[in-house]
Order: C-alpha cells, then structure tokens, then sequence
C-alpha cells in the first residue's frame, strides 16, 4: 500500500507498524520515504502506542534536545528486558544529563582515536584467524563464518575479557542473541548474564584497566552501580559493540557482493575502504532504530506530545531523508562528509564510532586480501533484519580458489 499511496492510506497502515515485524524489514525504505513525506512524526497503536520519526530534522532536534527528551525512561527498542534482572536504568545507555555526562567521561578514555588505533594489531590478529580457514574452501556465509564472529572477540577485548575465555563469551553472547524461541534465549541468557556478573565481580575495587573496571568503579551521585546495574550495562556494552559491528560488515559485504565494479574499485585502492563504510553506515543504518520519552508536553514536527510520550527514531530513515539526501537511495562512495545519522547525535552519539572504524577498516582490507572474488549466487534476494538493529540473516558467497 505504501510507496506512490495516498496519506490516507500512509496513515492507516502506520498505526499498525511494528518495528520488530519480519515483514516490514524487506520493504522498510518504501514505508518511511512515505511516512517522512505525509507524516514524519506518526503515531503507531503497537507496544502501548508511540510514536515514529522518520524526518532528519525531526530525528536531529530530539536527538540534540535532552532537556525534553529523556533516554532513562525506558522507552522502546532502546533497553532489553534481562533474564533474573529487575528492571533497571543501565549506566551510560539509559542516563541522562547531569549522570550521563559522569558516565560518559568515565569511559571515554577507552573510546579516543588512539586507544581504538591500540586495538587494530588484535583485530588483524583474529579476523585473519577468521579467514584462514574459510579461504581455501572457496564459499561461506558470511554472516554466519565471519561477520559474527569478528567483533565479539574485539568486545570481548575492549571489556577486558581475558583472552582464553574471548571464545566462550563469543559463543554465549552468539547463543544468547541468535536465539530462536524464547526458552532458548532465556537459557542462553542466564549463562551469558552468569558469564557477566563473574567479570563484574572480578573488577570490584580493581585499577581501570579495561572500560568494565571503569564503569564498575565510577561513582555517580555518591554510589556505585548496583550488580543488576552493571549487568544490563554490560549486556548493552555487547550489543552495542557486536550486533551494530556485525550488521554493519554484512551489509557492507553484502553491497560489494552484489557490485563487482565496486568491488574492484576497493580491492585495487585500500584508501577507499573508509568512505565505503561510512556511506554503508548511512545507506542502511545498522544502528535502525532507537528510543526515547519526552520530559514535558512539548511539539516535534507540529505534533502536540505530551509528557511521558514515546518515541521511536528511524536513523536509517533520516539518512535518506531527500532535503538532506537528495539521491539517497543510491550508494555513493563520493559523498564526502555528509551528515547523516547513522552515529546518532547529541549526548548520546556513539561512543564507539572510533574502534567501530577501525573495526570496519581493517576487517575489509582482511576480507579483500583474503577473497577478493566473493559473490553472491544468480538470483540471490537477501532476507534482510529490522527492529533495533538492520543488517541481513545469511550471506552466502564464493569465491574463486587456485590450484
Ligand atoms: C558500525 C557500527 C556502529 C554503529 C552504526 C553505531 C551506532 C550508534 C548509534 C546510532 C548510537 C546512538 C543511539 C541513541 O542515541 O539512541 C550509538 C551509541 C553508542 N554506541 Fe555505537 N555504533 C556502532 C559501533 C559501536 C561500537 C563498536 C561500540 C563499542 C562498544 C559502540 C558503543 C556505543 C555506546 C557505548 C553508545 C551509547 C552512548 C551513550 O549513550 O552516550 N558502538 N551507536
């Protein structure tokens, strides 16, 4: 119904839309150029009712504005309900001003260009561990073999998990977000959160030397965070870190894949590796969709809020929003220092945008010396993910082999 529809009906179907629905992943694009040209701040009956922001500028002025927009409520896609975990404001994610800015400082050593630059030896290291296997057998999947796999080890560095147990957080962590019924993400769930609440409690009292001993230790308003604190902290520390990575290497994988031209491009210049990543942070936003609450009654895009309000903001959207894109449904490699949203905005703007890039960085210069040939099979059509993050369930490809 959307795409070339009349408002009526852009109105009808959005009171319905679901972010977590499987079947508005495929079409997603189509759905929010419509609501962002009738109705870019929309009202969604789903989840207890809330609201959709589709338009960059709606998105950027609640996004900059903390005095009216809070991130502590709990608010839609934003926090995950933790098994055996009451529920909770985790540091940093769910604070706002004047705690967000303690926690953001306490942290921000870890996330400067060159503690991210500290962690590019370890993160050739693992991801041509990675690779090593997969080259010579001339296929894979690359989100199951690959993009999965990366950026949890980096995580589990950054966090300071020692490295013979970065494995076994990898695969608790990959049980636990790959689940595919409840039962089974509540028990892998317990396992990671027991996994957890040992490195937490390892930390207590410890020198900072890794982010979590920092966060641990840091004192906001007179006390520490409480255990169940820091666990829905650190559960978000590897959400945050691994399912935006993860997401972001597949769609980017994905895009050269499908594009030999581009592909070759990048394979032949390195130097390109950088904008090709950060228009694939903007093209499908890995980052889709998070949330907030308002403060007061206030006004966003003409539309009466009242207080305590939720809203939900469509990153991904923002970044094709045509006043600031105006081709931006294409995949431009030259678009400079355009900007988007993909990072967020305001207080709360990634913080690991740094190691994100370096991430990005060394792993598809890994990739394209490793195999660069890698394509797609004729006719492949990707099932693609939506919800808090966007990136794609499978990416099988190959690649050419020698001898
Ligand atoms: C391509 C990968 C990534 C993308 C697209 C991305 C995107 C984003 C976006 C859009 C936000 C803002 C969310 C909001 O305001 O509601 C955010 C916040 C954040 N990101 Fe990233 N991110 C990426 C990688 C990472 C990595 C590797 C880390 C490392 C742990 C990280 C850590 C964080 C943290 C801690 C925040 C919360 C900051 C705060 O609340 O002050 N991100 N990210």
């Amino acid at each position: 119904m959307f795409g070339g529809c009349v408002i009526e009906d852009v109105v009808e179907e959005v009171r319905e839309f679901d972010h977590f629905d499987p079947a508005v992943a495929g079409r997603i694009h189509q759905l929010t150029a419509a609501l962002r040209e009738h109705r870019p701040v929309a009202r969604s009956e789903r989840h207890g009712g809330f609201h959709v922001l589709t338009g960059w500028a709606e998105i950027d002025e609640v996004a900059k504005d903390d005095d009216r927009f809070s991130s502590a409520v709990e608010g839609l896609g934003a926090t995950m309900v933790l098994p055996g975990v009451e529920r909770v404001n985790a540091p940093l994610f769910e604070t706002d001003r004047p705690q967000h800015t303690v926690w953001r400082r306490a942290m921000q050593p870890f996330f400067t260009p060159q503690a991210a630059a500290a962690h590019e030896p370890y993160i050739r290291e693992v991801t041509r561990g990675v690779l090593a296997p997969l080259r010579p057998r001339g296929s894979a999947d690359l989100v199951a073999e690959f993009a999965n796999r990366v950026p949890l080890l980096v995580t589990a560095a950054l966090l300071g998990v020692e490295r013979d147990r970065r494995e076994e957080f990898g695969d608790l962590a990959r049980a636990t977000f790959g689940a595919t019924s409840a039962e089974q993400a509540r028990r892998a769930g317990e396992r990671f959160a027991a996994f957890l609440a040992e490195q937490i409690a390892a930390r207590r009292g410890a020198p900072a030397r890794d982010v979590l001993t920092a966060v641990v230790n840091t004192e906001v308003d007179g006390r520490r965070a409480s255990d169940a604190e820091l666990l829905k902290h650190a559960f978000l520390m590897v959400a945050a870190g691994h399912l935006t990575t993860t997401d972001t290497i597949a769609n980017t994988a994905l895009t050269l894949a499908t594009d030999a031209r581009l592909r070759q491009r990048v394979t032949a210049d390195r130097s390109l590796i950088p904008a090709l990543v950060e228009e694939s942070v903007r093209h499908e936003s890995a980052v889709a969709a998070t949330g907030r609450t308002t403060r007061e009654d206030t006004e966003v895009g003409g539309v009466r809020l009242t207080a305590g309000e939720r809203l939900l903001l469509l990153w991904g959207s923002a970044n094709r929003d045509t006043t600031r894109f105006p081709d931006g449904d294409r995949f431009r490699l030259d678009r400079g220092r355009a900007p988007h949203l993909g990072w967020g905005a305001g207080a709360h703007r990634c913080l690991g945008m740094h190691l994100a890039r370096t991430q990005l960085r060394v792993v598809f210069d890994e990739l394209l010396d490793a195999i660069p040939g890698f394509t797609v099979p004729p006719g492949f059509t990707p099932t693609r993910t939506f919800g808090v993050i966007r990136g794609v369930v499978s990416l099988p490809v190959r690649w050419p082999v020698e001898g």
